[in-house]
């Protein structure tokens, strides 16, 4: 079925009243398109969405970001049907780290504690003891004894920063986004040339080369955050640029320059799994209850442990 004759100006009306109906909740990553967003119940980061689908009480989580999102929630909530609208919305980050070839590695260092990055499958939580995501993944590194031996995967970049900030040394996996790898520093340098009071924002999946430019780096919620209380007025923002629906939305005085990528002929600072969900998909998966989101049972059994791990030490920390 497609969304036949239902017309875009009524699809906001229309998805609240099959939400109503089957009593669906509609979760929203903050890359997702401005669209996607307004018509969403909750709009967050990874760590945000995970929180939430394992406590909705719905039938039914219509989650709008990419696979691993939608894995993640069903996880959480076997009992729940978890929709993406679009299943091929994968993820570069996730994809750079097969679980059979992490599998090998982790074997191969059989005394290290797997602290792994929510963006991977299933089956790579499946071989982890502790999920992060970019908004605790410095405070639950920071749990662990000063000389635990600990490896970290799937993204480099945000393995290296966390080494940095923690001063460990952490075994790194040798992954990457291939969105938060091509922003150009030397764009970057030459917007700082033209608006100079303007503050680097960047996410901590960029390179360390952006890393060093940025005044400030944090998960999407923090850089959301950063931008709201900060005084300044000019924002150039080194992550996906859906995040600048909400940051626009939530200082509309303020201004948010996405920051280029090294290739000028390509939208690349849009991540084109987030991209593949539309708001008609959006609106024929709720109708279908299709595309759904199903995890292998055992695989699930293994992975949902250091997901809850995650959440009782954000709790914990109150993040
Ligand atoms: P956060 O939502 O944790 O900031 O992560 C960004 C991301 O890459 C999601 O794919
Ligand atoms: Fe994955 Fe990068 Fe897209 Fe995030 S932006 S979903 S890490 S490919």
């Amino acid at each position: 079925m497609n969304s036949g004759k239902v017309s875009k100006s009524n699809w906001t009306d229309e998805i609240a009243t099959l939400k109503a109906q089957k009593n669906a909740v509609i979760m929203a990553h903050y890359y997702q398109t401005g669209d996607i967003q307004d018509i969403a119940d909750y709009v967050g980061d990874s760590l945000a969405l995970a929180q939430w689908a394992a406590r909705t009480d719905a039938d039914i989580i219509v989650l709008c970001g990419v696979h691993f999102m939608g894995e993640t929630a069903k996880i959480l909530s076997p009992e729940k049907k978890v929709l993406v609208p679009d299943l091929a919305a994968g993820c570069s980050l996730a994809d750079s780290c097969p679980a059979d070839k992490f599998e090998e590695f982790v074997r191969s260092h059989p005394d290290y504690t797997v602290i792994s990055y929510v963006n991977t499958t299933a089956a790579v939580k499946a071989l982890t003891d502790v999920v992060v995501t970019s908004t605790n993944a410095k405070q639950i590194v920071d749990s662990f004894p000063p000389d635990a031996k600990l490896i970290f995967g799937p993204d480099r970049n945000l393995g290296n920063y966390i080494n940095a900030v923690t001063g460990r040394k952490m075994l790194l996996w040798d992954g990457a986004c291939h969105v938060h790898e091509q922003f150009s520093v030397e764009k970057i340098v030459a917007l700082k040339q033209q608006y100079p009071d303007a503050e680097v924002l960047a996410h901590p999946e960029c390179k360390s080369a952006v890393l060093a430019l940025a005044d400030y780096v944090g998960s999407t919620a923090a850089l959301l955050k950063y931008s709201i209380r900060s005084s300044k007025q000019t924002f150039i923002v080194a992550t996906e640029s859906g995040i600048l629906h909400e940051m626009q939305k939530q200082s509309p005085t303020k201004t948010f320059i996405p920051a280029p990528p090294n290739d000028s002929t390509c939208a690349c600072n849009e991540c084109s799994f987030m991209r593949l969900n539309t708001i008609e998909k959006l609106y024929d998966c709720l109708r279908n209850e299709s595309p759904e989101i199903v995890v292998d049972s055992e695989v699930a059994a293994k992975a949902v442990r250091p997901i809850r791990r995650m959440l009782e030490l954000s709790d914990q920390l109150g993040l």
